[in-house]
């Protein structure tokens, strides 16, 4: 096959990259539903680890309630058993990953060992000061994991979930406001610092993230349809 040809199956890649509660997990959700992308989230890889009270997950268990980052190695390695499963074909969508600069050269190893390539990091710009209510009030189905708000997105029918029809809900035991702090922090000091080396590559698109939330799909959208 040339290489012309085994571009054309390729699914796009793009990384959403924002503070916490700047939108990556809705937006994610939507690129899942309507583009058929594969949403690969660091943040419920780890969760799942926790609910299966898996070694990692107890380890995972304590790092995320402080709100600190799990180690970088142990990070990738767990990511790229994830990667294995997805087939070329499907685009994929990092949420949450990479988040130092150390996780962007291993996701660099990562993707050239399987043939894929980066397309597009998209920065969800936010204002800080609006993301602890954000985060403070969502909630998500405990079903299928639509992400909801108590102000911002309720579910149509109160206590129904849009997607599923299930009536159970949670929170996330890090979605105090205490906790957001110190991951905003974290964010501040080791992940927004990524940002120059990607854009240097010519592969960052910003996209205004407070805009509403359909505003921010359709964004997201446009800079895809270009791929
Ligand atoms: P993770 O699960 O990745 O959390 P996060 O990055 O802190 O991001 P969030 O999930 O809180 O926010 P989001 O941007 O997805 O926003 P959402 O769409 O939900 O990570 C959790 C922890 O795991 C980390 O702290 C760390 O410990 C560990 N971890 C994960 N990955 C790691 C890694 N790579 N390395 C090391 N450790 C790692 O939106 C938030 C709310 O706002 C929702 O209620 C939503 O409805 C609402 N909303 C969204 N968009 C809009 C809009 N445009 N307008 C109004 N409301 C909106």
């Amino acid at each position: 096959m040339s290489s012309a040809e085994g571009a054309s199956v390729t699914g796009t890649n793009i990384i959403l990259l924002g503070p916490p509660g700047a939108g990556k997990g809705t937006q994610a959700t939507r690129l899942v539903d309507e583009r058929g992308m594969v949403q690969l989230s660091t943040g419920d890889i780890l969760r799942a680890a926790v609910k299966a009270g898996t070694p990692v997950g107890q380890m995972a268990d304590e790092i995320m309630k402080a709100g600190k980052l799990f180690p970088d190695e142990l990070m990738a390695e767990i990511l790229g058993e994830h990667l294995d499963g997805i087939p070329l074909s499907s685009g994929v969508i990092f949420d949450g990953y990479p988040r130092t600069e150390r996780q962007a050269e291993l996701l660099d190893e990562l993707l050239a060992n399987r043939n894929r390539k980066l397309d597009y990091v998209i920065e969800l710009v936010v204002d800080e000061d609006a993301l602890v209510d954000r985060i403070t009030g969502r909630f998500t189905c405990a079903t299928c994991g639509e992400g909801y708000h108590d102000r911002n997105k309720q579910p149509k029918v109160a206590g129904v979930c849009d997607r599923c029809g299930s009536t159970e809900f949670k929170r996330r035991p890090d979605d105090t406001e205490e906790t957001v702090r110190t991951r905003m922090g974290e964010y501040r000091a080791k992940t927004a610092p990524i940002l120059p080396i990607y854009a240097a590559r010519g592969l960052v698109r910003q996209v205004d993230g407070m805009a509403d939330m359909t505003d921010v799909g359709g964004a997201i959208a446009a800079i895809l349809d270009k791929a």
